[in-house]
């Protein structure tokens, strides 16, 4: 790597009693004919029983490729990893394919990001949920396919009985979805992994696909990671956000806090681009300017600088760790201002004063790059 790991993501954590999984200074490389892509970078987190988690980011952030690496399908594109993911008592990095491959499905399972490439179009739904159980225990094959039938119904979808032998094209989007749901719930996993799961859906149908997997939750007691680049899907149903930006955790703490009282100028411009915090829809979202970085070349110092409103000189050569932040234990940042300037800019942001305004309520007068007035975060 080429730019300097913080000290705090350096340090292994304690692995605590009530802890499911716990991913420890987690890096993924990718070496191409271009150069090595810094995909993920050092990230940690963890994760309780029956708890859950949003990982948010725009698109490039590296969110799929720490989630598959989870389950070793990076390893097998040729991926450099590095760190710890201790998962119920075991390194998932050490363990055995075999043993990776029982985990898999079996206690971990995925909703992947294009739902429609994980269903075969050729094979009724019931079928393929009949496989998925009989590939990890041994079950009859009318067992499974009742089981299937009351999968169907425990996600909601109706007239199962009927459903259960549709091929996935009789099925409309929503129910695609949840067939996917009641898939991955196929083994009664301790661990489900979310990918995008609601992004291809009408707003409504989102809204109870999330609710759906809330109280799937609750009800069966199986940890969540939600991966989405949209900040109002997981307020929704995460007890912690974790942020990434360029393959970092840029902003992570309780969901609440998070919403509360963000740190980072990033998750800033995030909960300016979704419309639950400015209030009714149809008011101007503020996008955040410019794109992601290229994760082959990364930008010096801050990897947010060239995007960032409130970026002083030094931001462009100092890289930041994630410390701890703000009044609530477990909050934590990766940004350079301090408490105060931070404190007064968002209390700007949030009455809806604009970056400029913020900048000065920091007083932060000096900026490191000219950024238009059209293209400022916030
Ligand atoms: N097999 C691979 N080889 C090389 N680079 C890869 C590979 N897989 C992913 N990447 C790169 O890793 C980076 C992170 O990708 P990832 O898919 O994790 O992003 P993401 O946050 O999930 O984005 P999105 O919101 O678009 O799904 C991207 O720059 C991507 O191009
Ligand atoms: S360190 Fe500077 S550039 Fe980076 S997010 Fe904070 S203010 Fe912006
Ligand atoms: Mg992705």
């Amino acid at each position: 790597m080429s730019v300097e790991q913080p000290i705090e993501q350096q340090t292994s954590v304690a692995v605590a009693a009530g802890t499911l999984l716990s991913v420890e200074n987690l890096s993924v490389e990718f070496p191409t004919p271009d150069g090595v892509v810094h995909a993920v970078d050092g990230i940690s987190y963890s994760l309780e029983k029956a708890g859950s988690i949003g990982i948010v980011g725009e698109s490039g952030s590296g969110k799929t490729v720490a989630a598959l690496t989870l389950i070793g399908l990076t390893q097998t594109q040729g991926a450099d990893v590095s760190g710890r993911i201790m998962f119920d008592g075991r390194d998932l990095l050490t363990v055995s394919k075999d043993e990776l491959r029982h985990i898999r499905g079996n206690e971990i399972a995925m909703i992947f990001q294009d739902p429609l490439s994980s269903m075969h179009p050729q094979f009724r739904v019931g079928a393929q949920l009949v496989e998925a159980m009989r590939i990890h225990r041994s079950i009859k094959r009318s067992a499974a396919h009742a089981r299937a039938t009351e999968l169907l119904e425990l996600v909601g979808i109706p007239d199962p009985r009927r459903r259960v032998d549709q091929y996935p094209h009789e099925f409309s989007g929503g129910m695609r979805q949840r067939a996917m749901i009641a898939m991955a719930l196929a083994n009664e996993p301790k661990l489900l992994i979310a990918d995008e799961p609601t992004t291809a859906l009408d707003v409504t149908v989102q809204a109870q696909i999330l609710a759906l997997l809330e109280r799937l939750r609750r009800e069966l007691g199986m940890a969540t990671i939600m991966i989405t680049h949209d900040l109002g899907v997981v307020a929704q149903i995460a007890d912690k956000i974790a942020v990434m930006y360029a393959g970092r955790i840029v902003e992570s703490a309780d969901a609440r806090p998070l919403f509360r009282a963000p740190q980072h100028p990033y998750t800033w411009g995030l909960l300016r681009s979704i419309p639950s915090l400015d209030g009714p829809r149809g008011v101007e979202l503020v996008p955040i300017p410019g794109r992601p970085p290229s994760l082959i070349h990364r930008p010096s110092g801050c990897h947010f600088h060239p995007r960032c409103a409130y970026a002083l000189p030094s931001h462009s050569t100092i890289d930041p760790s994630l410390t701890d932040v703000g009044a609530d234990p477990g909050h934590r940042a990766a940004c350079l201002l301090d408490t105060a300037q931070r404190e007064a800019a968002w209390t700007q942001l949030r009455a809806g004063g604009t970056p400029e305004q913020a900048r000065a309520a920091a007083g932060i007068a000096e900026i490191a790059v000219p950024v238009a007035a059209s293209e400022v975060v916030g």
